[in-house]
């Protein structure tokens, strides 16, 4: 886990400067309207931070990924300047263009137009990066989500602003890994679900030095199942990857369910079966754990001290497969461990079954949550750490 020290916005005189906040304003949209915000409100206390030390503010972000060079109105961020608004309690202007933001007035906060309608943006382009440099006396990275991304808005701009800092939300979100990755108190449990094991490969080959056990779900499950030798019907899972998967098992516990929860078909009415996990079928697929073996992890999980969860154990978008997700979640919640949950289905499932109390941090991040966890540098991180050490 390598995190650089960075210079802390508390660290920083922002009286009477032009602040520039990068967030990760990148929150769903149906029919032109905000469907979740949380990713706008776990950015609002950085912004008032700043506009409470009288500074000028303009926030920047990114929205849904449209092709670079020319508007698109369906990734407007119009809705989010609109519901920041109201969250802030104040007006924020959207501001098509980059020279628009140097007439932001202290006390007032903008939103400048998504950053990937820029040209050059992705590219991590030095013009780009340059001109968003010059309209700020210090640059505040306060996006998580993107972290994991060298683009004009989260590192470029990095290295050309005359000041940068770590806001509020960013801050929290490293030190809430740090304190799961980096020596965790033990027992450490992650519990990692999603449709492959090789989109999380290195997720799971980094996490089996650190947890103490790993609770896979889903296909990736199918996969660990298939390895430990038994049938899995017409489950989604990975035949090429069975020797690596049998090769982390032997790193770290990976629990084998004893009961699955089987349908014929995956739908939205399939009819659930429960099965003992040697009598599935060759026409079944595993769709979720059984009632038993939720049960007995939930147990299990009440032991640790850190809990990791990326990733729901079944298909909850179905009722009928969501009971292992929610056993498992509810004993996540009600531990005393510190648990940190994130990625879009597990935040779906935290909503869903009304988990978000009792989990100790909600990270805002996807790719970047599991880049952490891989062990790599996010790029917008070192560079406010380079910056940091060359102030040292
Ligand atoms: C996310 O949703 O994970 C972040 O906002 C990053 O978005 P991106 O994957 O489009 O860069």
């Amino acid at each position: 886990m390598n995190i650089p020290h960075i210079t802390a916005m508390s660290e920083l005189v922002l009286s009477g400067k032009r602040v520039l906040i990068r967030a990760d304003l990148n929150v769903p949209l149906s029919d032109g309207k905000v469907t979740s915000d949380t990713r706008i409100q776990a950015s609002v206390p950085t912004i008032e931070a700043a506009l409470s030390q009288g500074a000028s503010v303009v926030v920047m972000s990114h929205l849904g990924r449209p092709k670079e060079g020319s508007f698109d109105a369906s990734a407007s961020l119009a809705p989010v300047a609109q519901r920041l608004g109201e969250l802030l309690d104040t007006s924020v202007a959207l501001l098509p263009e980059l020279d628009d933001c140097k007439n932001v007035q202290t006390g007032q906060v903008a939103l400048l137009e998504n950053v990937r309608f820029l040209t050059g943006e992705k590219a991590d382009d030095e013009t780009l990066a340059r001109r968003m440099a010059e309209i700020c006396d210090v640059f505040v990275m306060d996006a998580f989500g993107p972290a994991h991304r060298a683009q004009a808005s989260t590192h470029g701009v990095a290295k050309y602003a005359p000041s940068v800092c770590a806001g509020l939300l960013l801050e929290a979100e490293l030190r809430a890994f740090q304190q799961t990755l980096a020596q965790p108190a033990t027992p450490m449990v992650a519990i990692i679900g999603g449709a492959k094991v090789s989109t999380k490969l290195e997720v799971l080959g980094s996490l089996a030095s650190i947890a103490d056990r790993i609770i896979v779900g889903g296909g990736i499950a199918n996969t660990f199942i298939a390895a430990a030798g038994y049938e899995v019907g017409s489950s989604l899972y990975e035949p090429e990857l069975l020797d690596t998967a049998r090769h982390i098992a032997d790193q770290v516990d990976i629990p084998i369910p004893v009961d699955v929860m089987v349908a014929k078909t995956f739908a939205a009415d399939a009819v659930g079966v429960v099965k003992a996990i040697d009598n599935v079928q060759s026409d079944e697929m595993i769709l979720d754990i059984g009632p038993v073996t939720a049960r007995a992890w939930a147990e299990s999980l009440m032991d640790a001290q850190t809990i990791m969860w990326n990733g729901p154990v079944g298909v909850f978008e179905f009722a009928q497969f969501g009971q292992g997700t929610k056993v498992i979640g509810e004993a996540i919640s009600e531990s005393d461990a510190f648990s940190i949950a994130g990625g879009g289905d597990t935040l779906a499932a935290v909503e869903q079954y009304g988990l978000a109390e009792g989990i100790s941090y909600i990270s805002t991040g996807g790719g970047a949550f599991l880049e952490l966890v891989e062990g790599k540098t996010l790029p917008a991180v070192a560079v406010l750490g380079e910056r940091c050490s060359a102030i040292d």
